[in-house]
This record gives C-alpha cells, sequence and structure tokens, in this order.
C-alpha cells in the first residue's frame, strides 16, 4: 500500500502552477456526453477521479484519449445508459452523470450513491427537480431507474438548499429539453459558471450562472468544442496552508484570486502576507501564525467546506485558540482524531471545531479518512518534528495532481 512519508520542518519556498479543478473537471466530463462531436478538455488534472470519470464514459459508448493534460471525448455513438455499480461506488460525485445521461438517451440507470466520508448525503434535490423536467424515477433494490418517456420539458425550480450537485444535474438535463427551465436558489460556485461556459460553447443557452437564478433555454442540439478548466481553488488554499504552516514564502501560478475572497481573508487574519497580481498569489509566513476570528463554512462565496480541514490544520499551530463552524456537512471531522496523533489540540462538538494553537507538533504515523482530512494530514506532517507517515493515500489521489511532486519543488522533505 503507497503511503506518504514526511520529514517536517522544511521551510516551504517557490512557486507551482495550480492544477485544474476536481469539482470542475467531474460534471464537464460528464456534459461531453451531450455533445455529438469532439470534446477537447485541457487543463484537466491527473486524478484518480478523472480516470473513473473516463471508464463511466467509455462505459457508456463513448471514445476517450488523453493526452498529457487534455482528454477529448466523442460521445457520438453512445449506446448505454447505466453506470455499473462499483464505478459509482468509487465516486459518489458520479451521480452528476444522471442528467447528463438523461438529457443524451432519455433514461438512466444508477446504483444509488448512499452515504460516504462525510456522512449521509442524500440526493433528494437531485430527484425532485429531475421529476420536474419530466422523468420518472423508480427505486428499486439499491438502483435508480430513471425514464424521461415523454422527453424533457423545462421547469421553474426553487431549490431548498443551493446544492452544488442538483444545480449541475438540472443545467445537464435542461440543457436539450424542450422550452425554458429557471432554477432559483441556484448554487452560485464557480464550478458552475464553469460548466455553464462549457455548455454554452458547445451551443446551449445558459444565462445567469454565478448568480442565484440561472436561465437555462434548452437548444436542439449541442457540438463538439474546447474548453479549459479553471484553477482547483481548494488545491491553491492547500499549498497556502502549507506555506503557512512552515512560515514560508511561496507563489502560486495560475490562479483565480476572485474566485479565493473568503479563503485569503481568513489567511491574512493569520498574519500572512499576501500578494495578488493577475492569476499569481504569493504569500509569506514569517512569524508565529495568530488565531483567526471563527470561520464558518457556508455556500459560495463563503468560506468553502473543502477548505475547512485545510485551515484547521494550519491553525493547529497558531497562537491561541480559533473556532471553526462546519455548516455544510454533518460528519465532516473524522480526520480530527488522526490530527491529535501528530499533537494537535481540537475539541469537536456537532458542527464545531475548537483549535488551541500548540507550539509543536511531532511526527507519527496516520491514516487520511477522506481527501481533504488527508491533505490536512500532509499540512500538518510538514510542520511535525520528526516523520510523519500517512497512509491510505487513495483518498488524497483522488483530487490532488502528484501533490508529493509540488511539494517537493517547494523543499518539502516528502516522498511517497
Ligand atoms: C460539491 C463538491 C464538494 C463540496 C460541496 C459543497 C463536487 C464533485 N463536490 O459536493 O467537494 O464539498 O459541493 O461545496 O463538486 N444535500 C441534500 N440533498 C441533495 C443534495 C445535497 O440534502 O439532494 C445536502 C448535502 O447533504 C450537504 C449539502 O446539501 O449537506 C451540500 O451538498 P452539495 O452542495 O450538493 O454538495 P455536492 O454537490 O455533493
Amino acid at each position: 500500500m503507497a503511503e506518504i512519508v514526511i520529514r517536517g520542518g522544511n521551510r516551504l519556498n517557490g512557486e507551482i502552477t495550480v492544477q485544474g479543478a476536481k469539482n470542475s473537471v467531474l460534471p464537464i466530463l460528464a456534459a461531453t456526453i451531450l455533445c455529438k462531436g469532439d470534446c477537447a478538455v485541457h487543463n484537466c488534472p491527473n486524478l484518480s477521479d478523472v480516470d473513473v470519470s473516463i471508464k463511466i464514459l467509455e462505459g457508456l459508448g463513448c471514445n476517450c484519449l488523453r493526452e498529457d493534460n487534455t482528454v477529448i471525448v466523442d460521445s457520438r455513438d453512445i449506446s448505454c445508459y447505466k453506470i455499473p455499480e462499483h464505478l459509482m461506488r468509487e465516486m459518489r460525485s458520479s451521480v452528476v452523470f444522471l442528467g447528463a445521461i438523461i438529457g443524451r438517451t432519455g433514461k438512466a440507470v444508477i446504483s444509488s450513491p448512499g452515504g460516504c466520508e462525510l456522512g449521509p448525503r442524500p440526493i433528494d434535490l437531485h430527484l425532485s427537480a429531475l421529476e420536474k423536467l419530466g422523468v420518472q424515477i423508480i427505486e428499486e433494490h439499491g438502483y435508480l431507474y430513471c425514464d424521461a418517456r415523454d422527453g424533457l420539458k423545462g421547469a421553474e425550480i426553487t431549490l431548498s438548499f443551493p446544492s452544488v450537485g442538483a444545480t449541475e444535474n438540472i443545467i445537464l438535463a435542461a440543457a436539450c429539453a424542450e422550452g425554458m427551465t429557471i432554477i432559483h436558489n441556484a448554487a452560485k460556485e464557480p464550478e458552475i459558471s464553469d460548466l455553464a461556459d462549457f455548455l454554452n460553447s458547445a451551443g446551449a443557452r445558459i444565462y445567469g450562472s454565478g448568480s442565484d437564478t440561472i436561465y437555462i433555454y434548452g437548444v436542439k442540439t449541442l457540438s463538439g468544442t474546447e474548453h479549459s478548466i479553471i484553477p482547483d481553488r481548494i488545491v491553491a488554499s492547500t499549498y497556502m496552508a502549507a506555506a503557512a504552516i512552515t512560515g514560508g514564502n511561496v507563489c502560486l501560478n495560475g490562479v483565480m484570486p476572485s474566485h479565493m475572497v473568503a479563503i485569503l481573508s481568513v489567511f491574512r487574519d493569520s498574519g500572512c502576507e499576501i500578494d495578488v497580481k493577475g492569476k499569481t498569489i504569493r504569500i509569506k509566513s514569517s512569524n508565529k501564525l495568530l488565531r483567526v476570528p471563527t470561520v464558518r463554512s457556508l455556500a459560495y462565496p463563503g468560506f468553502p467546506t473543502d477548505s475547512g480541514p485545510i485551515i484547521i490544520s494550519m491553525l493547529c499551530m497558531s497562537r491561541g485558540t480559533s473556532v471553526f463552524v462546519e455548516n455544510i456537512f454533518e460528519n465532516r471531522f473524522r480526520y480530527v482524531d488522526e490530527l491529535k496523533r501528530l499533537g494537535a489540540k481540537i475539541k469537536t462538538e456537532g458542527k464545531i471545531a475548537v483549535v488551541e494553537g500548540v507550539d509543536r507538533l511531532s511526527g507519527a504515523n496516520c491514516k487520511c479518512t477522506d481527501l481533504r482530512g488527508g491533505a490536512a494530514l500532509v499540512i500538518a506532517g510538514l510542520a511535525a518534528h520528526g516523520e510523519t507517515v500517512i497512509e491510505e493515500i487513495r483518498h488524497i489521489n483522488r483530487g490532488y495532481d502528484n501533490i508529493v511532486k509540488s511539494l517537493k519543488t517547494l523543499n518539502a522533505d516528502i516522498k511517497e
């Protein structure tokens, strides 16, 4: 089993280019199903979740070609509308294929994604929205059988929570539906706008993405297109925290600072110097990190839940006590017990984590419990005295394109 071994204590310095966003590339690869022509997706990170998406596409009958950071998908010969259970299990976000498959074939069969690493993750909002668009859904023996027998028809949909995945599924199902769809209380994450930009470049008519009302005028057909994935704001925050906790000086290239306003503000509060120029962020952290005012995860443009574990890990070595409130997922603190093995002082109760900064972390053996929790362990390991061994790194490989190589470039003593 692969593991990551870190000898902590090196200050990080240098520069790296941030990878394309995992949460953009997955729905965009799903969206290629709707396009009757070659789609070239550039700036595609090398992730196990991307491998799974490609397997799903190939299973449906698409031809996929991967060359460096470009994936070319030809879905002209789609012949199937079912995602095998083992692929659904590997990646919960494969539920986003649902809207695209129905949009293209009028049918879909997937296994229920069920609960997972962050607690229960229901898809009721996805399903009720699809029903409004004319999909009949039968749930039987752990499978969802979806059928839009009379075709997909535009509808007005109000989400009770601005779910990212549900907003994406509606956009995908509605892009080629008959008539207009309006999504009220839509998710505003940059990855939603990236999906809309991709589809619009293929001929879709989607307006208002990035705001809480999205208008989708169904079109008859979508063509092939080319698109470059936006930079990953969560990965950027990970390398920033790694720089901060080690007293480093790191320049991140190819980022979109306007997507990171809430994140940058927390780094500034912690005493780091942040310089933003165009698509570059430089972070300098020389003195001891400071405690920060309460951080609350919220839907975009609030502080992203996915950066929570990363910031909590950084705050483990700050001066004073900070509080983090997790408002999006019910069970997101499983990695905290692993951080404690390195000497972190964190108490959790319900959705609240209280982080008491310590002067020193010490290397230990620990295990990733989930993707961002795994990244939190890497950050702590970089600052800990002695050796940290991190197991179950398959979680990290779902979302980080060669984290070990990037951190090595920045002077970390790290190996896989
Ligand atoms: C996406 C991101 C994930 C991020 C999350 C919140 C991808 C692949 N994943 O996940 O990294 O942490 O957004 O920014 O893009 N909910 C329901 N019913 C539903 C759907 C969601 O109750 O039908 C609840 C969820 O349980 C959760 C909350 O809504 O408590 C947010 O979920 P959602 O925004 O849908 O997240 P995902 O799309 O799963």
